[in-house]
């Protein structure tokens, strides 16, 4: 006997295979809500190269925009004594983004900088005339000074809820220096239209911190590899030669080290040249950012090979702090060192997994929990100071500016 409900499924199954204009496998058309135009958006600033001496700009615009420059000029100088340069620009495809398939990717790399200072920057076209406003950078300081930055991850769903946070954070900090990110910036790392949202969202925070992105999975979705977020974002090219450009750099600011890896590619692979940017610095601060977390938050999730190949290496040269995500949760590790809770801060590492979207997992309860708590977004606010000694003081905070967390490191000045 033939089951007539069981024929019917498999009838229905063939029908929609050929009336679908789909072929199995190939993406479904989508569109995007924020089309680029002839105008330059998108903006964000990134650090291709040394911090005290260059800024590297990037934006969009329509792909009929063939050319794009970048003005610039100290803070205190007047518009005729801004300096000019011309953008590198590539074209990029997503097909099935229907309304606006194809952008126009711009980067600008100004050099030639004095260190520590103030400047305007805006971005358009030479030959229109055509320029955005003015827009705020400053370069890093030479050597020992107080900063600070931020941090926040997987901003990933509910861009516009994020939007709100992140431009209460930059009300309430407009002097941060930079932004690290910790992976999982959008969804579908190879969709546009994705990116397209994040960008709108984060417009007066991108082009106002330098941002210092690591590559998460969802970058990496849909594609061959994280093809769109190695094009939106000019990184130092630093980083291991057996592991592609931008994937994983490092990078000084003040008197700190910032090593950003990439949790996607084997740890194993990272190592070696992990333990050349940790043991070759003399910065009084050491920190690393990537995405699979190393203690996670997550009852169902643990990166072993994250602990043997980098944690021991942490705990080798003394890396103070540890920046991560993926688990969308909020977790702060008490100082840890060869897996073991240790007294202070002096003698380990602080862990620290957070969530800026608004998606969340729950989390157990583990022995090196200090602080954790799930369904709330969070960032990060890092004071660096230096007033007598060197002060670290690290602050986690909700969209509504509560401190939700908070730790202190002082260390003697060397
Ligand atoms: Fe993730
Ligand atoms: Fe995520």
């Amino acid at each position: 006997m033939i089951d007539i409900r069981r024929f019917g499924f498999i009838l229905l199954l063939l029908a929609t295979a050929l009336v679908s204009p789909f072929a199995q496998g190939e993406a479904q058309p989508r569109s995007t809500h924020f089309p680029p135009s002839d105008h330059a958006d998108d903006i964000c600033l990134t650090w291709s190269d040394n911090p005290c001496t260059t800024q590297t700009v990037q934006w969009r615009t329509a792909p009929s925009v063939t050319e794009g420059f970048v003005q610039c000029r100290k803070s205190d100088a007047p518009e005729s004594a801004a300096v000019v340069v011309a953008a590198e620009s590539v074209t990029l495809e997503d097909a099935p983004v229907t309304n606006a398939p194809v952008i126009r990717h711009f980067t600008a790399r100004i050099t030639g900088l004095t260190p520590g200072t103030a400047y305007l920057y805006r971005v358009g076209e030479k030959g229109s005339n055509m320029w955005t406003a003015w827009l705020p950078f400053t370069t890093a300081p030479q050597g020992r000074a107080p900063f600070s930055f931020v941090f926040f991850a997987d901003v990933q769903n509910g861009m516009d809820t994020w939007g709100n946070m992140i431009q209460q954070m930059r009300e309430r900090n407009p002097k941060a220096a930079f932004c690290l990110t910790g992976g999982d910036f959008v969804n579908h790392g190879n969709d546009r239209n994705d990116w397209d949202e994040l960008f709108h969202f984060g417009e007066g925070v991108f082009d106002h911190f330098d941002i210092f992105p690591t590559i998460g999975n969802h970058e990496c979705k849909d594609g061959p590899g994280p093809k769109l977020y190695l094009n939106l974002f000019a990184l130092p090219e630093n980083g291991p030669e057996n592991v592609a450009k931008e994937r994983a750099y490092s990078f000084r600011y003040g008197n700190a080290l910032f090593v950003v890896l990439d949790g996607n590619t084997p740890p194993a692979e990272q190592r070696d040249w992990l333990e050349k940017q940790l043991s070759g610095t003399d910065a009084t601060w050491k920190f690393a950012l990537f995405h699979q977390p190393a203690y996670s938050s997550d009852p169902g999730r643990d990166n072993e090979e994250v602990r043997e190949h980098w944690c021991t290496l942490f705990d080798k040269y003394h890396v103070d702090m540890v920046f991560q995500g993926h688990d969308h949760a909020y977790l702060r590790t008490y100082p840890m060192k060869a897996e073991k809770i240790v007294s202070s801060a002096a003698e380990g590492t602080y862990y620290v997994v957070a969530d800026a979207g608004t998606k969340y997992y729950k989390q157990d309860q583990h022995d090196y929990t200090a602080v954790g708590f799930t369904n709330v977004s969070t960032y990060q606010v890092i004071n660096i100071d230096t007033d007598g000694g060197d002060r670290l003081s690290y602050r986690a905070y909700d969209a509504e500016g509560t401190v939700r967390d908070k730790v202190l490191i002082d260390k003697p000045v060397k």
